[in-house]
């Protein structure tokens, strides 16, 4: 059953407790975080990659010593050793979300701004582009994001990220199934997947209580 959760996380977090998740984390992803130059870059990938480590704890059982993340040459993290389940990462803002499946799966956010047009052309097709051209200025924009993450759902279910141009997406894509999120009026969230049977959860209060059973799982 394909799950989609999603965690809001817009304020500094102290340096012990960042230490602290950070330290339930692989040595690999550890290095990255920590050479980020932005705090919220560097603590939205601490907590994606916390979300993920929690709930593969929770759905399999498993103390968190037990998963070992690894990424494919481009980016895309796995569990080694739970191979049947696959999962993906992403944040933008104060938000971090991660869906779960037994099948390939990707998910974006984006926060809804205006559009820049130069950048639309690169990242809707053809139609696509006309469709939001024809709607009213207002409507442009939740249009825009759809699209735009449909298509990097897509590439990132594929795990090629932006080796595929997002035009090309809606050519190649027949056999995707594409769901948006209704999780924040300023954002859009969509998961792109093969599989059909949903739910979504919000962990908001998720930092304190998941913290403690991590680390009573060590
Ligand atoms: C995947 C990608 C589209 C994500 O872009 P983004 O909008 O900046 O970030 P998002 O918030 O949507 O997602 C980030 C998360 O996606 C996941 N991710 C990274 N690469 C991925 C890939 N190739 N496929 C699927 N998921 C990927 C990671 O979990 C990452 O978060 P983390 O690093 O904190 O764990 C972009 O990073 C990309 O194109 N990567 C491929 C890199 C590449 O082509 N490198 C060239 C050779 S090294």
């Amino acid at each position: 059953m394909l799950k989609v959760l999603a965690l809001r996380c817009g304020e500094k977090l102290d340096s012990q407790k960042f230490q602290k998740i950070l330290s339930f984390l692989d040595e690999d992803i550890q290095k990255k975080i920590l050479s980020f130059y932005k705090w919220q870059d560097a603590q939205r990938s601490l907590l994606g990659n916390f979300l993920v480590r929690v709930t593969l704890c929770e759905m399999f059982q498993v103390r968190n010593s037990d998963i070992k993340i690894v990424r494919s040459k481009l980016g895309k993290p796995y569990a080694d050793n739970i191979p049947q389940v696959s999962f993906n990462i992403a944040h933008s803002g104060a938000w971090i979300v991660a869906v779960f499946d037994s099948l390939p799966v990707g998910i974006d956010i984006e926060k809804i701004k205006e559009i820049d047009l130069d950048m639309a052309r690169k990242i809707l097709d053809t139609d696509d582009f006309e469709e939001m051209m024809s709607l009213k200025e207002s409507e442009r924009p939740p249009y825009f994001y759809k699209c735009w993450t449909f298509n990097e759902s897509y590439v990132k279910m594929q795990g090629k990220g932006m080796a595929i141009p997002l035009q090309s997406v809606k050519k190649l894509s027949n056999k995707a199934i594409f769901k948006t999120y209704p999780l924040d009026s300023n954002y859009v969230l969509s998961v792109c997947t093969i599989s059909s049977k949903t739910t979504i959860g919000n962990k908001n209060n998720l930092i304190e209580t998941k913290l403690k059973i991590l680390a009573e799982a060590r």
